[in-house]
């Protein structure tokens, strides 16, 4: 039984896409924090939730062993984690709270440009490179093929210039990083946005007060946006 704790923990992304949206939603909130910008911790000043920098890959896990409370966070990193646990017959630990309107994308299969495509079945036997082996492994079964999966943590987009792989299946925002290496999408396997993400069951101690008047004013604040 994890400690009873009688603060709120929030991982965000410490540099990246996610991070200045996430500090704004939860600034109109009603949160806010000891100015540590550069610094891994956020102390909370108007209510007792603190945030937690780091790296958006991290936050699972972090939620996982109990080090977090919530996280802000790419559907496709969350659920990456959950297409590995189910893989490895392992419980789940963490779900999606909330859709937050932000930073949306999608994970794509990616090919030469000048490549014909037929299809899923185009991808037999071929070498792809990606950082989201779960999501990708579900996908090509339920496509039935098999292909080679080919993990790298990051520039995937380089994989196939490189001779590392023949295709990619990569995060697409704006498509300028595909263009820029002669790819084009040719299937959507997730769409993706940011997301709140949070634990299972609700909290025995404080902390479950401390959600529900977060959620609350989460709710009000997206509805707004809409
Ligand atoms: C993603 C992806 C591409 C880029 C695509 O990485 O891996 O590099 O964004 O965006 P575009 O279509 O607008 O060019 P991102 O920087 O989001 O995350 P990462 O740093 O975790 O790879
Ligand atoms: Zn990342
Ligand atoms: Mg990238």
């Amino acid at each position: 039984v994890p400690a009873a704790r009688d603060r709120l923990r929030i991982a965000i992304q410490k540099s990246g896409r996610l991070s200045d949206p996430a500090r704004a939603l939860l600034a109109s909130c009603g949160l806010s924090w000891r100015e540590s910008r550069d610094k891994l911790f956020c102390y909370g000043e108007t209510l007792p939730v603190d945030l937690l920098l780091v790296r958006d890959d991290d936050i699972p896990g972090l939620l996982a062993d109990g080090v977090c409370d919530y996280g802000i966070v790419g559907r496709n990193v969350l659920d990456e984690q959950a297409a590995l646990r189910a893989a490895e017959g392992k419980p789940q630990v963490s779900k999606e709270v909330r859709a937050l309107g932000f930073g949306g994308c999608r994970l794509d299969v990616a090919i030469p440009e000048a490549w014909d495509w037929e299809g899923p079945q185009h991808l037999q036997g071929l070498r792809i490179a990606t950082s989201y082996p779960g999501l990708l492994g579900r996908w090509l079964a339920e496509q039935g093929v098999e292909a080679s999966v080919v993990v790298l943590s990051g520039s995937v987009e380089i994989a196939p210039r490189l001779g590392q792989a023949d295709v990619v299946c990569d995060l697409v925002s704006s498509g300028a990083t595909l263009t820029a290496n002669q790819l084009r999408p040719v299937a959507t396997i997730m769409r993706s946005e940011a997301v709140l993400a949070g634990p299972l069951q609700p909290f025995a101690d404080i902390r479950g007060e401390l959600a529900q008047m977060l959620l609350r004013r989460l709710d009000g604040v997206l509805r707004l946006r809409d």
